[in-house]
Protein backbone atom coordinates (compact mmCIF):
# COMPACT_ATOMS: atom_id res chain seq x y z
CA UNK A 1 0.00 0.00 0.00
CA UNK A 2 1.40 3.77 -0.99
CA UNK A 3 0.11 6.08 1.49
CA UNK A 4 2.16 8.63 -0.30
CA UNK A 5 -0.10 11.98 -1.22
CA UNK A 6 2.11 13.75 -3.20
CA UNK A 7 3.19 11.28 -5.94
CA UNK A 8 3.34 11.32 -9.58
CA UNK A 9 0.93 10.08 -12.02
CA UNK A 10 1.49 9.76 -15.93
CA UNK A 11 4.87 12.12 -15.35
CA UNK A 12 2.78 15.16 -13.36
CA UNK A 13 2.90 15.66 -9.84
CA UNK A 14 -0.91 15.07 -7.80
CA UNK A 15 -1.78 15.98 -4.45
CA UNK A 16 -4.16 13.17 -4.11
CA UNK A 17 -5.67 12.80 -7.21
CA UNK A 18 -5.43 16.50 -8.79
CA UNK A 19 -2.29 17.65 -10.81
CA UNK A 20 -0.45 20.25 -9.35
CA UNK A 21 -0.43 21.87 -13.21
CA UNK A 22 -3.88 22.18 -13.44
CA UNK A 23 -4.33 23.93 -10.03
CA UNK A 24 -1.24 25.88 -11.28
CA UNK A 25 -3.12 27.11 -14.49
CA UNK A 26 -6.33 28.18 -11.82
CA UNK A 27 -5.22 30.46 -9.05
CA UNK A 28 -1.58 31.17 -10.70
CA UNK A 29 1.62 30.71 -8.88
CA UNK A 30 2.54 30.59 -5.74
CA UNK A 31 0.09 28.81 -4.31
CA UNK A 32 -0.24 26.26 -1.02
CA UNK A 33 -1.98 22.74 -1.90
CA UNK A 34 -2.62 20.58 1.55
CA UNK A 35 -4.39 17.47 0.95
CA UNK A 36 -7.12 16.61 3.44
CA UNK A 37 -6.68 12.72 2.93
CA UNK A 38 -3.06 13.39 3.95
CA UNK A 39 -4.44 15.64 7.03
CA UNK A 40 -7.26 12.78 7.88
CA UNK A 41 -4.50 9.79 7.53
CA UNK A 42 -2.06 11.98 10.22
CA UNK A 43 -5.21 12.41 12.82
CA UNK A 44 -6.40 9.11 12.89
CA UNK A 45 -2.89 7.60 13.22
CA UNK A 46 -2.11 9.67 16.14
CA UNK A 47 -5.73 8.69 17.17
CA UNK A 48 -5.52 5.20 16.97
CA UNK A 49 -2.07 5.03 18.44
CA UNK A 50 -3.48 6.86 21.76
CA UNK A 51 -6.54 4.66 21.56
CA UNK A 52 -7.87 3.85 25.13
CA UNK A 53 -6.14 6.37 26.80
CA UNK A 54 -8.94 9.09 28.28
CA UNK A 55 -7.17 11.90 25.76
CA UNK A 56 -8.40 14.69 24.12
CA UNK A 57 -5.90 15.46 20.59
CA UNK A 58 -5.59 19.27 20.77
CA UNK A 59 -4.53 20.41 17.43
CA UNK A 60 -2.13 23.17 17.84
CA UNK A 61 -3.63 25.63 15.36
CA UNK A 62 -0.14 27.73 14.57
CA UNK A 63 1.13 24.97 12.50
CA UNK A 64 -1.63 25.93 9.80
CA UNK A 65 -4.68 28.10 10.96
CA UNK A 66 -7.09 27.73 7.66
CA UNK A 67 -10.96 27.38 8.76
CA UNK A 68 -10.93 24.28 6.05
CA UNK A 69 -7.82 22.55 8.21
CA UNK A 70 -9.44 23.44 11.83
CA UNK A 71 -12.63 21.98 10.32
CA UNK A 72 -11.39 18.80 8.76
CA UNK A 73 -9.57 18.21 12.00
CA UNK A 74 -12.80 18.97 13.83
CA UNK A 75 -15.13 16.82 12.09
CA UNK A 76 -13.06 13.94 13.16
CA UNK A 77 -13.22 15.03 16.96
CA UNK A 78 -10.37 17.17 17.16
CA UNK A 79 -9.98 19.79 19.89
CA UNK A 80 -7.75 23.11 19.63
CA UNK A 81 -4.62 24.72 21.30
CA UNK A 82 -5.03 28.29 20.90
CA UNK A 83 -2.44 30.74 21.86
CA UNK A 84 -4.19 34.12 21.26
CA UNK A 85 -7.84 35.72 20.63
CA UNK A 86 -7.37 35.31 17.20
CA UNK A 87 -6.76 31.71 17.24
CA UNK A 88 -9.46 30.86 19.46
CA UNK A 89 -11.86 32.93 17.47
CA UNK A 90 -10.98 30.66 14.25
CA UNK A 91 -11.49 27.47 16.37
CA UNK A 92 -14.69 28.44 17.11
CA UNK A 93 -15.67 29.49 13.90
CA UNK A 94 -14.49 26.21 12.39
CA UNK A 95 -16.67 24.29 14.70
CA UNK A 96 -14.39 22.89 17.65
CA UNK A 97 -16.31 23.06 20.66
CA UNK A 98 -15.03 25.07 23.31
CA UNK A 99 -14.87 22.27 26.03
CA UNK A 100 -11.93 20.83 24.16
CA UNK A 101 -9.83 24.41 23.44
CA UNK A 102 -7.17 25.01 25.52
CA UNK A 103 -5.15 28.38 26.08
CA UNK A 104 -1.69 28.55 25.73
CA UNK A 105 0.86 31.01 25.54
CA UNK A 106 3.27 33.13 27.45
CA UNK A 107 1.87 36.70 26.96
CA UNK A 108 -1.97 36.35 27.35
CA UNK A 109 -4.03 40.09 27.72
CA UNK A 110 -6.87 40.67 30.25
CA UNK A 111 -8.35 40.65 26.88
CA UNK A 112 -7.89 37.35 25.75
CA UNK A 113 -8.22 35.54 28.60
CA UNK A 114 -11.61 37.41 29.33
CA UNK A 115 -12.61 35.49 25.71
CA UNK A 116 -11.50 32.02 27.03
CA UNK A 117 -13.66 32.48 29.78
CA UNK A 118 -16.93 33.57 27.72
CA UNK A 119 -16.16 30.95 25.08
CA UNK A 120 -16.02 28.36 28.52
CA UNK A 121 -12.40 26.69 27.18
CA UNK A 122 -11.54 23.56 29.02
CA UNK A 123 -8.21 24.88 30.28
CA UNK A 124 -6.01 27.68 29.84
CA UNK A 125 -2.24 27.05 30.11
CA UNK A 126 -0.63 29.21 32.90
CA UNK A 127 2.75 30.23 32.18
CA UNK A 128 3.68 32.59 34.87
CA UNK A 129 2.67 33.69 38.34
CA UNK A 130 1.66 36.87 37.19
CA UNK A 131 -0.47 35.79 34.82
CA UNK A 132 -2.49 33.51 37.93
CA UNK A 133 -3.23 36.61 39.39
CA UNK A 134 -4.15 38.15 36.52
CA UNK A 135 -7.00 35.68 35.90
CA UNK A 136 -7.55 35.09 38.89
CA UNK A 137 -8.77 38.90 38.60
CA UNK A 138 -10.55 38.44 34.93
CA UNK A 139 -12.58 35.21 36.66
CA UNK A 140 -13.66 36.87 40.19
CA UNK A 141 -15.04 40.20 38.57
CA UNK A 142 -16.67 37.71 36.10
CA UNK A 143 -18.25 35.56 38.97
CA UNK A 144 -16.70 32.47 37.03
CA UNK A 145 -14.28 30.21 37.57
CA UNK A 146 -11.40 29.71 35.46
CA UNK A 147 -10.09 26.18 35.07
CA UNK A 148 -6.38 26.15 34.89
CA UNK A 149 -2.83 23.85 34.09
CA UNK A 150 0.53 25.26 35.00
CA UNK A 151 2.63 24.73 32.16
CA UNK A 152 5.98 24.10 33.83
CA UNK A 153 9.28 23.91 32.82
CA UNK A 154 11.18 20.52 33.31
CA UNK A 155 14.50 21.86 32.58
CA UNK A 156 15.19 19.27 29.71
CA UNK A 157 17.16 20.07 26.41
CA UNK A 158 14.90 18.76 23.53
CA UNK A 159 18.04 19.04 21.29
CA UNK A 160 16.20 21.12 18.23
CA UNK A 161 17.01 24.26 16.79
CA UNK A 162 17.82 26.86 19.15
CA UNK A 163 14.85 28.90 18.05
CA UNK A 164 12.06 26.75 18.56
CA UNK A 165 13.37 25.12 22.05
CA UNK A 166 11.33 26.00 24.78
CA UNK A 167 11.86 23.10 27.67
CA UNK A 168 14.92 24.61 29.13
CA UNK A 169 15.76 26.80 32.02
CA UNK A 170 17.00 29.78 30.26
CA UNK A 171 13.96 29.80 28.16
CA UNK A 172 11.00 32.28 28.35
CA UNK A 173 8.26 29.68 28.59
CA UNK A 174 6.65 27.65 32.11
CA UNK A 175 7.21 27.88 35.44
CA UNK A 176 9.89 26.67 37.44
CA UNK A 177 9.20 23.26 38.49
CA UNK A 178 10.01 23.56 42.46
CA UNK A 179 8.36 27.71 42.61
CA UNK A 180 5.33 26.04 40.72
CA UNK A 181 4.95 23.39 43.61
CA UNK A 182 6.20 25.32 46.39
CA UNK A 183 3.07 28.09 45.09
CA UNK A 184 0.66 25.73 44.94
CA UNK A 185 0.83 24.05 48.23
CA UNK A 186 0.77 27.42 50.03
CA UNK A 187 -2.17 28.84 47.94
CA UNK A 188 -4.56 25.77 47.94
CA UNK A 189 -7.48 28.26 47.36
CA UNK A 190 -7.04 30.73 44.59
CA UNK A 191 -10.55 32.85 44.20
CA UNK A 192 -11.88 32.37 40.24
CA UNK A 193 -9.33 29.63 40.07
CA UNK A 194 -9.27 25.61 39.87
CA UNK A 195 -6.28 24.17 39.45
CA UNK A 196 -6.82 20.93 37.45
CA UNK A 197 -3.67 20.13 35.97
CA UNK A 198 -0.07 20.31 34.71
CA UNK A 199 1.01 21.27 31.46
CA UNK A 200 4.67 20.70 29.39
CA UNK A 201 6.01 21.43 26.25
CA UNK A 202 10.01 21.21 25.49
CA UNK A 203 9.98 22.25 21.71
CA UNK A 204 9.11 21.40 18.21
CA UNK A 205 10.56 19.44 15.70
CA UNK A 206 11.63 17.17 18.10
CA UNK A 207 12.88 13.51 16.11
CA UNK A 208 14.49 11.81 19.16
CA UNK A 209 12.07 10.11 21.88
CA UNK A 210 13.95 10.52 25.25
CA UNK A 211 13.77 13.95 25.66
CA UNK A 212 10.26 13.26 26.04
CA UNK A 213 10.85 10.83 28.68
CA UNK A 214 12.75 13.13 30.80
CA UNK A 215 10.18 15.65 31.04
CA UNK A 216 7.00 13.27 31.13
CA UNK A 217 8.68 11.66 33.87
CA UNK A 218 9.26 14.92 35.96
CA UNK A 219 5.80 16.48 35.14
CA UNK A 220 4.37 12.77 36.17
CA UNK A 221 6.56 12.96 39.25
CA UNK A 222 5.28 16.52 40.66
CA UNK A 223 2.03 15.46 39.92
CA UNK A 224 1.78 12.49 42.06
CA UNK A 225 3.68 14.52 44.86
CA UNK A 226 0.76 17.27 44.42
CA UNK A 227 -1.83 15.25 44.79
CA UNK A 228 -0.71 13.04 47.38
CA UNK A 229 -0.49 16.38 48.94
CA UNK A 230 -4.23 16.46 48.54
CA UNK A 231 -4.08 18.63 45.40
CA UNK A 232 -7.12 17.32 43.42
CA UNK A 233 -5.30 17.50 39.99
CA UNK A 234 -6.75 15.32 37.23
CA UNK A 235 -5.13 16.33 34.23
CA UNK A 236 -1.74 16.19 32.24
CA UNK A 237 -0.74 18.40 29.05
CA UNK A 238 2.17 16.75 27.43
CA UNK A 239 2.15 19.65 24.24
CA UNK A 240 3.21 19.13 21.02
CA UNK A 241 6.23 18.95 19.21
CA UNK A 242 6.63 15.93 17.70
CA UNK A 243 9.35 16.27 14.90
CA UNK A 244 8.42 15.09 11.17
CA UNK A 245 10.74 14.03 8.16
CA UNK A 246 11.83 17.05 5.87
CA UNK A 247 13.07 14.49 3.32
CA UNK A 248 11.17 12.14 0.98
CA UNK A 249 14.25 11.59 -1.94
CA UNK A 250 12.81 11.29 -5.18
CA UNK A 251 9.39 10.55 -6.10
CA UNK A 252 8.16 8.17 -7.92
CA UNK A 253 5.31 7.10 -9.81
CA UNK A 254 4.36 4.39 -7.56
CA UNK A 255 4.18 6.65 -4.29
CA UNK A 256 6.81 5.70 -1.41
CA UNK A 257 5.59 7.45 1.69
CA UNK A 258 8.46 7.36 3.47
CA UNK A 259 8.22 10.67 4.89
CA UNK A 260 4.98 9.81 6.38
CA UNK A 261 5.82 5.97 7.48
CA UNK A 262 8.15 7.78 9.45
CA UNK A 263 5.67 9.87 10.96
CA UNK A 264 3.89 7.22 11.41
CA UNK A 265 6.64 5.12 12.96
CA UNK A 266 7.44 7.90 15.42
CA UNK A 267 3.91 8.30 16.80
CA UNK A 268 3.98 4.58 17.85
CA UNK A 269 6.96 5.00 19.47
CA UNK A 270 5.90 7.96 20.91
CA UNK A 271 2.70 6.75 22.16
CA UNK A 272 4.18 3.73 23.21
CA UNK A 273 6.52 5.51 25.88
CA UNK A 274 3.49 7.44 27.20
CA UNK A 275 1.63 4.81 27.98
CA UNK A 276 4.30 3.28 30.04
CA UNK A 277 4.50 6.27 31.69
CA UNK A 278 0.97 6.72 32.50
CA UNK A 279 0.43 2.65 33.09
CA UNK A 280 -2.55 3.35 36.60
CA UNK A 281 -1.81 6.66 36.80
CA UNK A 282 -5.40 8.78 37.43
CA UNK A 283 -5.86 11.28 35.10
CA UNK A 284 -6.94 12.53 31.61
CA UNK A 285 -4.39 13.38 29.04
CA UNK A 286 -3.62 16.54 26.45
CA UNK A 287 -1.60 16.41 23.50
CA UNK A 288 -1.12 19.16 21.45
CA UNK A 289 0.28 18.29 17.92
CA UNK A 290 0.92 21.08 15.23
CA UNK A 291 3.74 20.46 12.70
CA UNK A 292 2.89 16.14 12.88
CA UNK A 293 -0.29 16.70 11.13
CA UNK A 294 0.01 19.26 8.41
CA UNK A 295 3.58 18.81 7.89
CA UNK A 296 3.81 16.91 5.25
CA UNK A 297 0.35 17.60 4.12
CA UNK A 298 1.22 20.67 1.87
CA UNK A 299 3.15 21.28 -0.82
CA UNK A 300 4.31 25.35 -2.18
CA UNK A 301 3.99 25.49 -5.56
CA UNK A 302 6.25 28.03 -7.58
CA UNK A 303 7.19 28.98 -10.99
CA UNK A 304 10.72 29.52 -12.14
CA UNK A 305 10.99 33.46 -13.47
CA UNK A 306 14.51 33.16 -14.25
CA UNK A 307 18.05 31.23 -14.64
CA UNK A 308 21.17 33.60 -14.34
CA UNK A 309 24.77 32.45 -14.54
CA UNK A 310 26.88 34.45 -11.73
CA UNK A 311 30.52 33.41 -12.31
CA UNK A 312 30.56 29.50 -11.41
CA UNK A 313 27.11 29.79 -9.79
CA UNK A 314 23.83 29.11 -11.13
CA UNK A 315 20.66 30.61 -9.85
CA UNK A 316 17.19 29.73 -10.21
CA UNK A 317 15.08 32.86 -9.54
CA UNK A 318 11.55 31.20 -9.03
CA UNK A 319 8.21 33.29 -8.39
CA UNK A 320 7.69 32.08 -4.12
CA UNK A 321 9.78 34.18 -2.12
CA UNK A 322 11.00 34.44 1.78
CA UNK A 323 7.29 36.03 1.93
CA UNK A 324 5.75 33.25 1.49
CA UNK A 325 7.89 30.49 3.08
CA UNK A 326 10.33 31.81 5.77
CA UNK A 327 11.79 28.74 7.01
CA UNK A 328 15.13 28.56 5.38
CA UNK A 329 15.94 32.43 6.17
CA UNK A 330 14.56 32.28 9.95
CA UNK A 331 15.45 28.77 10.83
CA UNK A 332 18.28 27.43 8.00
CA UNK A 333 15.42 25.27 7.32
CA UNK A 334 15.59 22.32 4.52
CA UNK A 335 12.73 21.58 2.09
CA UNK A 336 12.60 19.41 -0.74
CA UNK A 337 12.14 20.97 -4.43
CA UNK A 338 10.61 18.42 -6.72
CA UNK A 339 9.77 19.29 -10.24
CA UNK A 340 5.97 19.20 -11.16
CA UNK A 341 6.88 17.42 -14.39
CA UNK A 342 8.20 13.67 -13.50
CA UNK A 343 12.07 14.50 -14.47
CA UNK A 344 13.75 11.83 -17.15
CA UNK A 345 15.38 8.93 -15.38
CA UNK A 346 18.79 9.25 -15.10
CA UNK A 347 19.02 12.85 -15.82
CA UNK A 348 22.07 14.65 -14.26
CA UNK A 349 21.68 16.48 -11.69
CA UNK A 350 23.27 19.95 -11.54
CA UNK A 351 23.70 21.98 -8.04
CA UNK A 352 21.73 25.59 -8.00
CA UNK A 353 20.82 28.14 -5.85
CA UNK A 354 16.68 28.61 -5.58
CA UNK A 355 16.57 31.89 -4.63
CA UNK A 356 13.24 34.05 -4.64
CA UNK A 357 12.13 38.13 -5.97
CA UNK A 358 12.58 39.55 -2.46
CA UNK A 359 15.80 42.40 -2.13
CA UNK A 360 17.84 40.69 0.60
CA UNK A 361 20.16 37.72 0.21
CA UNK A 362 18.21 35.98 2.72
CA UNK A 363 15.83 35.19 0.32
CA UNK A 364 17.19 31.75 -0.39
CA UNK A 365 15.84 28.62 -0.31
CA UNK A 366 18.73 26.27 -1.41
CA UNK A 367 22.07 26.68 -1.90
CA UNK A 368 24.39 24.27 -4.15
CA UNK A 369 21.10 21.71 -4.37
CA UNK A 370 21.62 19.38 -6.61
CA UNK A 371 18.35 19.43 -9.19
CA UNK A 372 17.50 17.96 -12.22
CA UNK A 373 17.35 20.21 -15.50
CA UNK A 374 15.30 23.74 -14.97
CA UNK A 375 14.14 25.42 -17.38
CA UNK A 376 12.67 29.63 -17.10
CA UNK A 377 8.92 28.91 -17.15
CA UNK A 378 8.76 25.17 -15.14
CA UNK A 379 6.33 24.64 -12.41
CA UNK A 380 8.62 23.47 -8.92
CA UNK A 381 6.72 22.57 -5.28
CA UNK A 382 8.67 22.75 -1.98
CA UNK A 383 7.50 20.01 0.44
CA UNK A 384 6.68 20.06 3.58
CA UNK A 385 5.18 23.18 3.08
CA UNK A 386 2.00 22.51 5.10
CA UNK A 387 3.06 23.56 8.86
CA UNK A 388 4.54 26.76 9.52
CA UNK A 389 4.19 28.27 5.94
CA UNK A 390 1.06 30.49 5.12
CA UNK A 391 0.64 31.36 8.63
CA UNK A 392 4.15 33.11 8.85
CA UNK A 393 3.86 34.50 5.56
CA UNK A 394 3.76 38.42 5.24
CA UNK A 395 3.18 40.92 2.88
CA UNK A 396 7.26 42.31 2.54
CA UNK A 397 8.06 43.86 -0.46
CA UNK A 398 4.27 44.47 -0.96
CA UNK A 399 3.48 41.08 -2.27
CA UNK A 400 0.11 40.03 -1.76
CA UNK A 401 -0.69 36.64 0.01
CA UNK A 402 -0.43 33.74 -1.76
CA UNK A 403 -3.81 31.41 -2.26
CA UNK A 404 -4.57 28.10 -0.29
CA UNK A 405 -6.12 24.99 -2.21
CA UNK A 406 -7.05 21.84 -0.55
CA UNK A 407 -7.71 18.68 -2.15
CA UNK A 408 -9.56 15.71 -1.58
CA UNK A 409 -9.64 12.38 -3.26
CA UNK A 410 -10.43 13.96 -7.30
CA UNK A 411 -11.67 17.24 -5.57
CA UNK A 412 -10.57 20.89 -4.73
CA UNK A 413 -11.31 24.04 -3.23
CA UNK A 414 -9.75 27.30 -3.05
CA UNK A 415 -9.84 27.60 0.63
CA UNK A 416 -8.67 31.21 0.54
CA UNK A 417 -7.92 33.24 -2.75
CA UNK A 418 -4.96 35.17 -3.40
CA UNK A 419 -5.26 38.43 -1.81
CA UNK A 420 -5.95 41.22 -4.41
CA UNK A 421 -3.75 44.47 -4.11
CA UNK A 422 -6.44 46.69 -3.27
CA UNK A 423 -7.44 44.64 0.07
CA UNK A 424 -4.15 44.58 0.79
CA UNK A 425 -2.90 48.70 -0.49
CA UNK A 426 -6.71 49.62 0.85
CA UNK A 427 -5.89 48.68 4.68
CA UNK A 428 -3.55 51.76 4.76
CA UNK A 429 -4.83 54.84 5.25
CA UNK A 430 -3.92 58.89 5.37
CA UNK A 431 -3.83 60.61 7.92
CA UNK A 432 -5.70 64.17 7.75
CA UNK A 433 -2.68 66.81 6.85
CA UNK A 434 -1.54 64.53 4.04
CA UNK A 435 -5.89 64.08 2.81
CA UNK A 436 -5.61 67.90 3.00
CA UNK A 437 -2.49 68.77 0.46
CA UNK A 438 -3.87 65.89 -1.50
CA UNK A 439 -7.23 67.49 -1.75
CA UNK A 440 -5.27 71.04 -2.61
CA UNK A 441 -3.37 69.41 -5.32
CA UNK A 442 -7.09 67.85 -6.69
CA UNK A 443 -8.15 71.66 -6.62
CA UNK A 444 -4.95 73.28 -7.65
CA UNK A 445 -5.27 71.21 -10.52
CA UNK A 446 -8.99 72.00 -11.35
CA UNK A 447 -7.85 75.69 -11.50
CA UNK A 448 -4.88 74.79 -13.37
CA UNK A 449 -2.60 76.42 -10.77
CA UNK A 450 0.13 74.17 -8.46
CA UNK A 451 0.76 74.20 -5.07
CA UNK A 452 2.87 77.09 -3.68
CA UNK A 453 2.65 79.00 -7.11
CA UNK A 454 0.78 81.63 -5.61
N1 LIG B 1 2.12 23.46 22.06
C1 LIG B 1 2.86 24.55 22.37
C2 LIG B 1 2.76 25.11 23.72
C3 LIG B 1 3.72 25.12 21.40
O1 LIG B 1 4.45 26.19 21.73
C4 LIG B 1 3.81 24.55 20.11
C5 LIG B 1 4.68 25.12 19.08
C6 LIG B 1 3.00 23.41 19.83
C7 LIG B 1 2.18 22.90 20.83
C8 LIG B 1 3.02 22.75 18.49
O2 LIG B 1 4.28 22.29 18.18
P1 LIG B 1 4.48 21.33 16.92
O3 LIG B 1 3.76 20.05 17.22
O4 LIG B 1 3.93 22.00 15.73
O5 LIG B 1 5.94 21.14 16.84
N2 LIG B 1 7.75 28.18 13.44
C9 LIG B 1 8.59 27.07 13.87
C10 LIG B 1 7.89 26.20 14.90
C11 LIG B 1 7.46 26.93 16.15
C12 LIG B 1 6.71 26.08 17.14
C13 LIG B 1 6.17 26.88 18.27
N3 LIG B 1 5.41 26.15 19.25
C14 LIG B 1 9.02 26.27 12.62
O6 LIG B 1 8.64 26.64 11.52
O7 LIG B 1 9.76 25.30 12.75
Amino acid sequence: MSNRYFSYRNGRLHASGVALERLAAEVGTPFYCYSADALEHGYRHFAAALKGLPATICYALKANSNQAVIATFAALGAGADVVSEGELRRALAAGVPAQKIVFAGVGKTAKELAAGLDAGIMQFNIESLSELKLLSEVAAARGVIAPVALRVNPDVDAGTHAKITTGRADTKFGIDAGEARAFLLANRDIPGIRIEGLAVHIGSQLTDIAPYRLAFERLIALYKDLRAAGLPLKRLDFGGGIGISYQHGPLTEEGGGEEIDTADARVDAYAGMVRELVEGLDAEFVFEPGRLLVGNAGMLVTRVLYLKDNGPRRFVIIDAAMNDLIRPSLYDAWHEIVPLKAPTPGAELRPVDVVGPVCESTDTFAKQRPLPPVAEGDLLAFSTAGAYAFVMASTYNSRPLAPEILVRGDRYAIVRPRMDYDTMIGQDRLPDWLEDAARQDRDAEKTGETRGAA
